[in-house]
């Protein structure tokens, strides 16, 4: 068993406020919702299903399923952080959702098999906060079911780039050197394919440079994590100099991949 300390920079950054809970499901339906329907309808919908949500954090999957005639046989939720675990399981109950919870960290030892046999696993905005993203993917893997598929949305912060604002660009950098995973947009592929994973024809995995301008879109839009990440935190205390002639380009990546 791996006896290594976690490090959890999301949760040890970040107060788990009702403000931060509301810009995770807005970030959840616009950016990871799309890409968890395609990734069903490609499965013949959720109905009948195992899934297991990676890093599930407060719960925003629940918003994906309709009871009862559209919802999983069984939803599995995974998270380091026990706090934010059972605000995401108190939520899948209430909405009628047959759910099971666990605690830990994904990249640090594999799943028990009451866990595994998944037709989808979800990991939403997580990936990038794993100390090591080869196990996690791995991991991650061994969840799943001969051709269940592994759906990952995210940003990768390393491959993003600020300009004509140095608060940006200093806020960036500090969100850079708290996250490990350096650059996800080209390890994903990589380390996704050595775990024994494939891209599907006809469903393809993108990243694309969004672009964000102005103080709001900047500040509030793209960097809206931040707003809540402690206040002696230096990320935080750049990205409220973020200035109106700000501009971002964030990297963000949709990829599903299916078990060999
Ligand atoms: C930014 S939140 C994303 C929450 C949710 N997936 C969503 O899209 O709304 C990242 C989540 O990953 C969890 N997390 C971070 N490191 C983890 C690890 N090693 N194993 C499992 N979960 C982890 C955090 O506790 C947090 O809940």
């Amino acid at each position: 068993m791996n006896t290594s300390p976690l490090v959890d920079p999301y949760g040890t950054a970040t107060c788990l406020n009702a403000a931060e809970r509301h810009r995770m499901n807005v970030q959840f339906a616009l950016h990871t919702a799309p890409l968890l329907h395609r990734a069903l309808s490609t499965i013949g919908g959720p109905a009948g299903k195992r899934l297991l949500d990676v890093g599930a954090g407060f719960g925003a999957v629940v918003s994906a399923f309709a009871p009862p005639e559209t919802t999983p046989i069984e939803l599995r939720l995974l998270d380091c952080n026990p706090e934010l675990l059972n605000l995401a399981a108190d939520r899948a109950t209430a909405a009628g959702l047959r759910t099971t919870t666990h605690v830990g960290a994904i990249d640090q030892q594999p799943l028990p098999n009451s866990l595994c046999d998944n037709d989808l696993v979800l990991c939403s905005f997580a990936a990038t906060h794993l100390a090591d993203l080869a196990a996690g993917l791995r991991h991650m893997t061994g969840a799943l079911r001969p051709d269940g598929l592994l759906v990952v949305a995210d940003v990768d912060y390393c491959a993003s780039h600020s300009q004509a604002c140095e608060a940006t660009a200093e806020c960036l950098a500090a969100v850079q050197d708290k996250l490990h995973v350096r650059t996800l947009s080209l390890d994903l592929p990589r380390l996704a394919l050595q775990a024994g994973l494939r891209p599907l024809p006809g469903l393809p995995s993108g990243d694309w440079l969004h672009t964000y301008e102005g103080e709001h879109a900047v500040r509030d839009v793209a960097l809206g994590f931040v707003g809540h990440f402690r206040e002696e935190d230096p990320a935080f205390r750049a990205w409220r100099r973020i200035s109106p002639q700000a501009r971002l380009l964030l990297r963000r990546m949709t990829h599903i991949y299916a078990r060999v």
